[in-house]
């Protein structure tokens, strides 16, 4: 939305104002204004006229104009009603340039998970990718998958779900007896683009089963409207962003919510490595995103994997 729109948005939500008057403030003609207050209501946004002027009284459910209203955080946002994958077109995006900017879209046809899995799409969902231009060399590109694991999981837990980290970065309701751990509930898929000393881009991948059918995903998957009745995704989305600019450029915060927040910490685990398995009992995770679990043989540091929960430490 550009500049004089968005300013004119703020100014109905502060309304009533009269046209003649939104005229003077912004230097522009009362056309103008006019022009501005019908793409605000093609946007979805309700707009009453009156005698004392024009006012907000409504915004649009969802999308791009939804999402960037009141929010907290330097993003902007590009939103689709269906596209293959967002992390495509967040890639696109970031090859012509682009930085801190939001794909959004309401379901996608080609959705890709970790490990060149699909990963189920239908309408509902949260299905977003960031691209950012983070000033760090490509190691410590994991701690912005780790901030966005925290951030998807804080968003849940606002929206009323009790929502832990699974390493690597999945989000789930944990259940007992689960071998998963629990339920997924949402995933992080990070490409990046750069050299040995320096990222070009990354494009920081999220979906989350919002307001969707668990019947409609595969596997073990849960979603927000299962576990909490309905989800605003407009809030949610806000809230996930809000929450990961907060945390994106200080790694102690985001290492000690992501310890706080995990599921399999104090778990004993099975890790299914390129090289084999892993068991034994899961003690932290790394500032490389790495999961460090005390074996029988020694500590290993694990940097890929599936991994399983078998029992609580104690429960040993
Ligand atoms: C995982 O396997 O757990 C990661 C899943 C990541 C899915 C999201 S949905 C939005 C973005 N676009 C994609 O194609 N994948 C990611």
């Amino acid at each position: 939305m550009n500049e004089t729109r968005r300013a004119v948005l703020d100014a109905l939500a502060d309304g009533p104002v009269a046209g003649p008057a939104l005229a003077d403030e912004f230097g522009i003609s009362r056309a103008a204004v006019w022009k501005h207050v019908e793409a605000l209501r093609d946007a979805g946004f309700e707009v009453e006229s009156a005698s004392d002027g024009y006012a907000l009284a409504g915004l649009p459910e969802y999308g791009a104009a939804a999402v960037e209203f009141g929010l907290d955080a330097p993003f902007d946002v590009e939103y689709h009603d269906a596209v293959a994958s967002t992390n495509d077109r967040a890639r696109e995006l970031a090859s012509e340039g682009a930085s801190d900017t939001v794909v959004l879209a309401d379901r996608q046809t080609g959705g890709r998970g970790r490990r060149g899995r699909e990963w189920s799409s239908p309408s509902g969902g949260v299905w977003l990718s960031l691209v950012l231009r983070p000033d760090v060399p490509p190691a410590r590109v994991p701690l912005v998958t780790l901030a966005a694991a925290v951030a998807v999981t804080d968003a849940a837990r606002d929206a009323g779900v009790d929502a832990a980290i699974k390493w690597p970065n999945d989000c789930i309701v944990p259940r007992r007896d689960s071998e998963r751990g629990g339920d997924k509930l949402a995933g992080v898929l990070t490409e990046m683009e750069g050299e040995a000393s320096r990222v070009s881009w990354a494009v920081v991948g999220v979906g989350v089963n919002a307001d969707v059918n668990p019947d409609e995903l595969a596997g073990d998957a849960t979603s927000v409207r299962a576990e909490a009745g309905g989800v605003d995704r407009r809030a949610f989305v806000q809230r996930f962003l809000e929450r990961f600019d907060e945390l994106r450029d200080d790694p102690d915060a985001i290492l000690g919510a992501w310890r706080e927040r995990a599921a399999t910490l104090g778990q004993r685990v099975r890790v299914d490595t390129a090289d084999g398995d892993v068991v034994g009992d899961a003690v932290d995770v790394t500032e490389h995103g790495a999961l460090v679990v005390e074996t029988d043989s020694g500590r290993e540091v694990v940097h890929a994997g599936d991994c399983q929960h078998l029992r609580p430490v104690d429960g040993a």
